[in-house]
């Protein structure tokens, strides 16, 4: 099928590289003219696991070309993904401006049958919104149908997950368009939910909001393990052995962030407030959040012997977790500038996002490679954020680290390689009946 997709940024690049991988031609269109020109040489701007060799195998195909403008992108589609940001407004609401400028863009060039699909996260309403706007634009409301195709990949992972998705849902009001999208996942195996559209936008909410509160009740029991002198590892490691609850999110740190979960969470409780819900549970995940930056700022004040201001504290990692260069909304960036007002020299070294970083927070100092005790940092420890290491290591208590054989059979089963891609794969689950 003949694909475009609007935004190349980590949804919009890897949903097109991975329909091109699937056997589809896609075009993907940006406004940045410099990424565009660089995607075309095959140079990937951000980094995810297995997504250059992705682009390269399009590219070298020619299933896959990159264009400056969507209009460009979207004129011989026959379904157009729209996969730009939904930053968040002033009053917590997502920001539709990007979604809304597109829809404008391309709506002079729409073929009569061509689907347009809502990628980006977007809030209830979404898809009407982006048919309204179509319409204002000269699109007869029969000529084109929307539909909502929330996206649910990992950064960092984003390409496996794309591949190896839990699940797909569509939300459309008319069912050939919702088979038309479907098709397109043909040789992807997952179940499908075909759903009404404000269903399908309230998932990907729903989802997201579930996961921040995974986190933020993890991190609550934590500070209550350590008021009553409990191991929240062995606590999360006891809790995660039940299947109802698994293993997944159930890390202390320095609180949820990213450029979904803390947006997402506010649009979800603007949403909640303009229908006339007072969300509290949600409200208080946010409150548990914010106060938990807090808490690693005190926790390394208590390291530094109670006084923040002239202290020299290095920071191993940037970003809002392992394996990503996505500095927004870092918890580790917040906790930096914390430290930072409170007068201390932070020294700190990130393998993927240092000059992003210091961009961002400019008084940061360079850490060196080599930490006192003479060992080389590793990657992995590098790349974890500002929490883990400081969290672990401050914690004081005698059973601090559970015997690793313990540990490795707490691992959730390991997934089999796909050579060809090199991406890896998940093992075909069985059905799960619902409970
Ligand atoms: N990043 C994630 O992990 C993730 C996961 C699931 C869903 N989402 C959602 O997907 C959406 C995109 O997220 P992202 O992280 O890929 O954003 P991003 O900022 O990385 O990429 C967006 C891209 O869209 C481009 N763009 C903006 N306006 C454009 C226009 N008029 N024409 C062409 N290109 C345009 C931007 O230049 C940018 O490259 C958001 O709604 C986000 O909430 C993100």
């Amino acid at each position: 099928m003949r694909i475009a997709v609007v935004g190349a940024g980590y949804v919009g690049l890897t949903t097109s590289a991975c329909f091109a991988h699937l056997g589809h031609s896609v075009v993907c269109a940006d406004i940045d003219e410099e990424r565009v020109r660089r995607l075309n040489k095959g140079e990937v701007p951000i980094l995810e696991k297995g997504l250059p060799e992705l682009v390269a195998e399009g590219l070298a195909s020619r299933r896959l070309q990159f264009v400056v403008g969507a209009a460009n992108a979207a004129r011989d589609a026959e379904v157009v993904f729209l996969c730009v940001q939904t930053p968040q407004g002033p009053d917590g609401a997502a920001d539709m401006t990007y979604v809304e400028n597109v829809a404008r863009e391309i709506a002079p060039v729409l073929a009569p049958g061509t689907v347009v699909v809502n990628k980006s996260t977007v809030p209830v309403g979404s898809t009407r919104f982006v048919q309204r706007i179509l319409s204002e634009s000269g699109v007869r409301h029969d000529d084109v149908t929307v539909a909502s195709n929330p996206e649910f990949l990992r950064e960092g992972q984003a390409v496996h997950d794309f591949l190896n998705p839990d699940r797909i849902v569509i939300g459309c009001e008319r069912p050939e368009a919702a088979v038309r999208v479907s098709d397109l996942y043909r040789r992807v195996d997952a179940p499908i939910l075909v759903t009404d559209p404000a269903s399908a936008e309230m998932i990907k909410y729903a989802s997201n909001a579930f996961l921040a509160t995974k986190i933020s009740f993890i991190n609550a029991i934590a500070n209550v393990c350590e008021a009553v002198d409990a191991d929240i590892r062995e606590v999360a490691l006891g809790m995660g052995y039940d299947s109802r609850i698994g293993f997944q999110f159930l890390h202390p740190g320095p609180g949820y962030g990213g450029s979904c979960f803390p947006k997402d969470v506010a649009a979800l409780l603007r949403t909640a407030t303009d229908a006339g819900y007072e969300f509290r549970l949600l409200q208080g995940v946010v409150e548990v959040n914010r106060a938990q930056h807090e808490q690693i700022v005190e926790k390394v004040r208590a390291a530094a012997g109670g006084v923040l201001a002239g202290a020299v504290i290095g920071v191993w990692g940037l970003t809002f977790k392992a394996d990503t260069d996505d500095l927004r909304d870092s918890p580790a960036i917040a906790i930096t500038r914390r430290l930072l007002e409170e007068g201390a020299t932070v020294r700190a070294f990130d393998p993927a996002a240092a000059e992003a970083a210091r961009a961002l927070v400019p008084d940061l100092d360079d850490l060196p490679r080599r930490v006192p005790g003479g060992r080389r940092c590793r990657r992995d420890r590098a790349a974890h954020g500002v929490g883990r290491v400081p969290l672990a290591r401050l914690r004081p208590g005698p059973r601090r680290d559970a015997p690793t054989r313990r540990r490795r059979r707490a691992q959730p089963p390991r997934p089999r390689r796909d050579a060809a891609a090199g991406i890896r794969l998940r093992r075909r689950r069985a059905p799960v009946s619902p409970r």
